[in-house]
């Protein structure tokens, strides 16, 4: 999709342009106040699925969402009391909170990986801010370098990391913090679920109580292997080259089947639909899931991955 990236300035015409391309369904990186984020419109499910191609991610993590106002925060999660106190005092900053997402909430299953929550921030630094503010929607970004190298906190990491691959970067300098948001998870018991930008203490002086840890068994590096992770109700058979009475079928290329993840055989848009379409299926109510062979390569590894979780007996 790109010829090369594009080095956008923080001034009003960078800011437009990257706007643009947003709305475009493009990849912008642009920085906030810990790390420079990887950006794509949280509601278009294919431009989050060139995410982890460009990452080069095994697997489906769910998303941070970046917002830029209150209420863009509110119209897509369950609101609470502790999330109101936390972002009295924190907000907009270095923290992302998790909450349980709204049914009809207009951002891509694919952000959220299918879990019924949803990791949402609203960045302090100004460009992030009048980005944000400028694209008037939920952008979904992850830190904007490869997957298992460190998190560009320059421009130049960005395009040292990804390349040409993705159209855009705001260069907006060095960031400040430096390092990757705290996220703290407040669907259940307020728990720590990864350390960052805001620490413990302070999060636990405004909660008033201390802070649940994530247990080691549930490292946030693989949230896909949470048991709270998504898993249909129905039996998942994978691999299937033909189709037995009464599955509901998910293929992939030029099958006959109830739902297509890629008629084309594109696994970007493959991915896009992954999510959704098992939701579809399993609420037609099928015992069986049956779905196409997938190749397992590129962002194939992921959705195998995804897939083989989803088929594992419970
Ligand atoms: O500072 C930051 O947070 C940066 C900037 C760009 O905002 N972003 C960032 O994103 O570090 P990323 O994708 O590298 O890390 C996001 C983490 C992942 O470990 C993911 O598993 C976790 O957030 N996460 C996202 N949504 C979640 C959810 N619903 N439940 C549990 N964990 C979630
Ligand atoms: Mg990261």
């Amino acid at each position: 999709m790109t010829q090369s990236t594009e080095r956008l300035s923080t001034g009003q015409d960078g800011l437009e342009r990257a706007a643009a391309l947003l709305r475009q369904g493009a990849l912008v990186a642009f920085p906030t106040e810990t790390v420079y984020g990887l950006g794509a419109d949280a509601t278009n499910a294919r431009a989050v699925a060139r995410i982890f191609a460009v990452k080069g991610r095994p697997e489906f993590n769910p998303l941070i969402v970046h917002l830029g106002a209150l209420s863009q925060v509110q119209a897509l999660v369950h609101w609470n009391d502790r999330a109101e106190a936390l972002a009295e005092a924190f907000w907009p900053g270095p923290l992302t909170m998790v909450l349980p997402l709204r049914e009809h909430a207009p951002v891509s299953k694919l952000v959220s990986a299918g879990l019924n929550t949803l990791a949402v921030r609203l960045p302090a630094a100004e460009v992030a801010h009048d980005l944000l503010t400028r694209f008037g929607g939920p952008v979904a970004a992850p830190s904007a370098n490869r997957s298992g190298q460190v998190s560009p906190t320059r421009a130049e990491h960005v395009t040292a990391s990804l390349g040409d691959q993705i159209e855009a970067v705001v260069d907006g300098g060095r960031c400040a913090v430096g390092l990757e948001s705290t996220i703290v998870g407040l669907a259940g018991a307020p728990t720590l679920m990864r350390p960052g930008g805001v620490t413990t203490e302070a999060l636990q002086a405004v909660l008033g109580r201390p802070l649940a840890k994530r247990r080691d068994s549930e490292a946030i590096s693989a949230p896909g292997q949470l048991r709270s992770h998504y898993a249909p109700r129905a039996r998942v058979r994978l691999n299937a080259a033909d189709w037995e009475e009464g599955e509901a079928r998910l293929g992939l290329g030029d099958v006959d089947c109830d739902l297509n993840l890629s008629a084309s055989g594109d696994l970007t848009e493959a991915a896009a639909n992954l999510f959704e379409h098992l939701i579809a299926l399993d609420q037609s109510g099928a015992d069986v899931i049956a779905v196409s062979p997938v190749p397992h390569a590129g962002l194939g590894v992921a959705i195998n991955d995804r897939l083989s979780r989803a088929a594992a007996e419970r």
